[in-house]
């Protein structure tokens, strides 16, 4: 029996589109010089967020320690929502490599979402000199562990400009941007707006097999090639791997059909009297009485979750179709009561 995985939108295979793309790359030594397919791709990913430039990295954690590291000096203060990735995720490289010392801002404003007030007050006014100073928001959108919530673009805004004037610098883990752009059918660059860096991923529901961009001002990208050489991240004949990026590129236009997948689970959830909430995008985080015992028996009647705290997140992505899903529910029904029915 082939197994369903909803573990997450990283489990993807290259399309055969992918793999010939990458065969045929035009490629030099990004090292030394700019590789050519990796120029196009930065070039194309800066314009989508409407920044004014674009360094390519290995993972969505080195853009985000990158990033940190543009920003911070050691024992700085970074504000971030509770559970973000960049705290919990990320072995605590935000505070051993780039310094900072982290405050989680709990979710008042709704699930990932801290409220503009929250950030004026985290941030305090300069105290004496022995004080810490408060130097970087880091938000998260969509918000992995509060089951890919969205952050609105109004709420955005408020939030960028609650920072501005407390005087602190904005990076955005947009490891799913699109996702959250789709839901709101805007742009990427309208929740992008104001900030001074954002990462986003193209092996997250896109299909690249790895690669995420770091974007900022130009100044701000020379200087995060400096430290991605640094982390040993400069990579030679990176066009290999750009090619993959530009062909995920293209599945942009497809991400809402994720969203309908996950959507589609939970509803088929909810007819069997669990009370699955409605996602945002494509991730359900679902409240389970014992996550560790579920998850096994999904596992033994093939269908893979993962387990985040007391809940099962099933992530949709391009390798499930309509039917695996409808698939996935048969298989889940009869363990509808370890899912939660009543
Ligand atoms: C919100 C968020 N940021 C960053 C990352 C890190 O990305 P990577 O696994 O490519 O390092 C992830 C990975 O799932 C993520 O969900």
């Amino acid at each position: 029996m082939r197994s369903i995985d909803l573990r997450s939108d990283t489990v993807t295979q290259p399309s055969p589109e992918m793999r010939a793309a990458m065969a045929a790359a035009e490629v030099g030594d990004d090292v030394l010089e700019h590789d050519p397919t990796m120029v196009r791709l930065e070039g194309r990913v800066a314009e989508q967020l409407g920044l004014e430039a674009a360094l390519w990295v290995p993972s969505g954690c080195m853009g985000n320690l990158i990033s940190l590291m543009l920003h911070l000096e050691r024992g700085d203060r970074f504000l971030a929502p509770a559970q973000a990735h960049v705290l919990g995720s990320e072995l605590g490289t935000a505070a051993w490599l780039a310094g900072g010392m982290p405050e989680a801002l709990a979710w008042e404003a709704g699930p990932g979402r801290p409220s503009p007030a929250q950030v004026t007050k985290a941030a305090g006014s300069p105290g004496p000199y022995y004080t810490l100073r408060t130097k970087l928001l880091c938000l998260e959108n969509t918000h992995n562990f509060a089951g890919g919530a969205v952050t609105p673009q109004a709420e955005h805004r408020a939030l960028v400009a609650a920072a501005r004037a407390a005087n602190l610098a904005v990076h955005l883990d947009g490891a799913r941007i699109w996702h959250a752009a789709a839901a709101q059918d805007l742009p990427a660059s309208a929740l992008t707006e104001g900030v001074d860096t954002v990462q986003v991923c193209l092996s997250k529901g896109l299909g690249a097999p790895m690669g995420s961009l770091v974007c900022g001002s130009k100044p701000a990208m020379a200087e995060a090639r400096r430290i991605r050489k640094m982390l040993g991240g400069g990579v030679r004949q990176g066009g290999v791997v750009a090619a993959a990026g530009l062909v995920a590129l293209d599945y942009l236009p497809r991400i809402p059909e994720d969203h309908a997948k996950i959507r589609a689970l939970a509803e088929g959830l909810r007819g069997f009297g669990i009370a699955a909430p409605l996602p945002e995008t494509n991730i359900l985080l679902l409240p389970v009485p014992d996550a560790k015992a579920a998850a096994a028996a999904l596992e033994a009647a093939g269908v893979r979750a993962s387990i985040v705290g007391p809940a099962l997140r099933f992530i949709a992505h391009r390798d499930l179709t309509e039917a695996d899903i409808a698939e996935a529910l048969r298989r889940l029904a009869p363990h509808a009561r370890l899912l939660g029915a009543a």
